[in-house]
């Protein structure tokens, strides 16, 4: 049910699952902290208190051993990745009330709390078992500090945990011909003594916490509670030293696994924005507080988040999740993301390559359109997102948006005309409200995008058959009327998409000098002066998205299958044309049109050269195409081929042409 605007003010604490310090922000880490703030800003909009916090996730082997890479200090290295994190993330705009670190004193007075409370109710219990150790390096080999055979498929230089190429899951014992990962010699087995929580023995509890109070989606739900029917298993909480992280109290050389002190960071954090903002750190985390917890994570993290995290919460009598939203993984043109196989896209890559001033905020509005309170994953299409991104923001609310501002400008003195709205629209867009707050409630964003969308397309076609541009000669109030439906339905739009697109509702903001809360969405605007005109959206352009699809789209082709066969290049048909005529493109200065002609057959062909050669200087010269690739349409002109062209350093483009005159329509190979 959506709330009333009336129901007492709410407190959320919500998280997104805190990025390991030992790699850059991606956009899969950004598919989760849209989601997150898509949830932030709106809570805040409706007035309810909401704080976002995050951090980076600092121990353990991965990063001690990205350090040992770079040959600096892990310290070092999680200072450095702090400031690219909170660099990052910002050019997308995510609202973050504070950006901590998991290492931190009052991470480590917290780690420690936990842990003593889980002791002192007989929870942990200490377990000798055989582990490898190096002689040379004078350590226990955890994790990934161990490379050796997949006892499953037999795939060599494998790490200690996993095998990359079968999947399979093992202990480091398991490896086949092992060796220590810094120095490659052979490893000797050591006894070592760990500690464990013994799960099992909050089985009921989490039973109950998992079925019976709804903190996860339905998906989700049934999965958990297969793993608990499974019976579960205790957990190994202990390294041994040296290991970056937490030294367990009362151990000579045992530190705290990283997933103990991860999660903490999400209390520890919070109390370092209260003591920054004078608040109390009980006030949310005390079980009791009457805050809702609400965390954001990947549906690969659920374990942790849904059956280790409340055991952990409950014996310190802190508050527990309300709701665990969990989402699908982000997928490239249809490929998965993948690290080792670099077909992943960062943050920063985004943002540095596509120059359209709106494109990180058009990657919020694709997820967001994409988006449903379900773990299934999301793909990244550019194709796609350029024609979300036009349809809906650009020809539909960008339009009306356009013809309505320019309409009051000119009849009515950049005034909002005195005259009262349609009744009909005004309660169509009070229905809406109701809705679209349901859906957000329920991180349910793509319903939230298609109801916006529908009302945009409603004020179109009421501005459509209204026909103001006629009225304005016969009937001013009534045109005036119009108008004023029009600006208040652009509001109600502008307010519904600013959790969403925050910088252009800002505009909209800025034009009829208010900001915005969730209750303005109503009609409430007439006889008024309007700011001066922004032009709202930009649409995107298949040569603004280029440069990074072609980047990743390669790369993923490289890593796939490494060298090209010569099968595949013969299937490159590459002929000599000649250019017969050329002319600029409207509203591009990147591309010409081109006639060309291939012996005797004669094709039109879009080519991004405007920038490097004048439309003069092409006419009358030879040049190589390529004769068959797809046709496509680019500013709406057909394109069928593609001229082959040199780039310098600096960019600038050279046309590939015969050394000599060959014969029009000759094969080159
Ligand atoms: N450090 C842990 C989380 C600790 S939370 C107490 C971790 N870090 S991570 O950097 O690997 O991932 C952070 C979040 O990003 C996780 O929720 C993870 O699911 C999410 N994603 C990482 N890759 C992703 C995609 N390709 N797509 C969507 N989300 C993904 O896990
Ligand atoms: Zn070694």
């Amino acid at each position: 049910m959506p709330p009333e605007a009336t129901t007492a003010q709410k407190r959320f604490l919500v998280t997104s699952a805190l990025p390991y310090a030992n790699f850059d922000i991606h956009l899969g880490h950004l598919l989760e902290a849209v989601q997150t703030d898509l949830f932030v800003r709106y809570q805040k909009l409706r007035g309810n208190t909401a704080v976002y916090v995050c951090a980076d996730d600092t121990h353990g082997t991965p990063i001690e051993l990205s350090s040992l890479k770079r040959g600096i200090t892990p310290e070092q290295l999680v200072a450095q990745v702090h400031q690219d994190h909170i660099r990052d993330y910002a050019g997308f705009n995510i609202s973050f009330d504070i950006y901590g670190s998991t290492n931190s004193e009052e991470n480590r007075r917290y780690a420690e709390l936990i842990y003593e409370n889980l002791s002192k109710n007989g929870l942990i219990v200490e377990r000798e078992i055989n582990q490898y150790f190096c002689e040379h390096d004078k350590r226990f080999l955890p994790d990934r500090f161990i490379m050796g055979t997949c006892p499953r498929c037999k795939a060599q230089n494998q790490y200690g945990d996993v095998c990359e190429v079968c999947g399979a899951t093992y202990e480091p014992t398991d490896l086949l011909d092992s060796r220590c990962y810094i120095c490659g010699n052979a490893p000797v087995m050591r006894k070592s003594k760990h500690l464990y929580v013994q799960l099992g023995k909050n089985e009921k509890f989490l039973r109950d916490f998992i079925e019976t109070t709804g903190v996860l989606q339905e998906d989700m739900r049934n999965f958990v509670k297969s793993w608990i029917d499974e019976g579960l298993r205790e957990w190994c909480i202990s390294r041994d030293g040296p290991y970056f992280g937490f030294k367990i109290p009362g151990t000579t050389d045992k530190y705290f696994y990283v997933w103990l002190d991860a999660p903490i960071g999400y209390i520890s954090t919070t109390e370092k924005w209260c003591k920054e903002k004078g608040q109390r750190v009980e006030d949310y985390w005390k079980s009791e507080s009457g805050t809702e917890i609400v965390h954001f994570i990947g549906k690969d993290i659920v374990y942790f988040h849904a059956l280790f995290w409340p055991v952990m919460l409950k014996y310190s009598n802190f508050n527990l999740p309300s709701r665990i939203q969990v989402h699908g993984f982000l997928t490239i043109q249809g490929e998965k993301m993948s690290k080792s196989r670099g077909t992943f896209i960062l943050a920063r890559e985004y943002l540095d390559k596509i120059k359209h001033p709106q494109a990180p905020e058009y990657l919020r509005f694709y997820f967001g359109s994409k988006l449903m309170p379900n773990s299934s994953d999301i793909d990244l299409n550019s194709t796609e997102l350029l024609n979300r991104v036009n349809t809906t923001l650009a020809n539909n609310i960008g339009n009306l948006h356009h013809r309505t501002f320019v309409f009051c400008d000119r009849y009515f003195e950049k005034k909002i005309p005195d005259a009262h709205w349609d009744e009909a629209i005004a309660t169509v867009v009070e229905h809406a409200a109701l809705e679209i707050a349901g859906y957000y409630e329920k991180c349910e964003y793509k319903s939230v995008v298609e109801k916006i969308h529908a009302l945009g397309s409603l004020g179109n076609k009421y501005y459509q058959d209204s026909k103001p541009w006629e009225l304005i000669k016969t009937d001013t109030q009534k045109a005036a009327a119009v108008m004023v439906t029009c600006v208040n339905l652009i509001k109600a739009i502008a307010v519904f998409l600013k959790p969403i697109t925050p910088d252009m509702s800002g505009r909209v903001e800025r034009q009829l000098g208010s900001v915005f809360t969730w209750d303005d969405a109503l009609f409430s605007l007439r006889n008024k002066a309007l700011g001066a005109t922004e032009k709202l959206i930009k649409p995107l352009e298949e040569e603004d998205l280029a440069p990074l699809f072609t980047a990743a789209t390669a790369r993923e082709q490289q890593g796939k299958e490494g060298l090209l066969e010569i099968e595949d290049f013969k299937a490159v048909d590459l002929r000599v044309a000649v250019i017969t005529g050329a002319e600029k493109i409207e509203k591009s200065s990147k591309l010409l049109k081109l006639q060309v002609e291939i012996g005797k057959e004669k094709r039109q062909i879009v080519a991004g050269v405007a920038a490097h050669y004048s439309p003069e200087q092409l006419i009358g010269r030879q040049v190589v195409v390529v004769a068959n690739l797809k046709p496509a349409t680019l500013f709406g002109q057909k394109s069928e081929g593609m001229l082959l062209a040199a780039q310098n350093a600096d960019g600038s483009l050279v046309l590939l042409q015969p050394e000599r005159g060959v014969t029009s329509g000759a094969k080159v190979s």
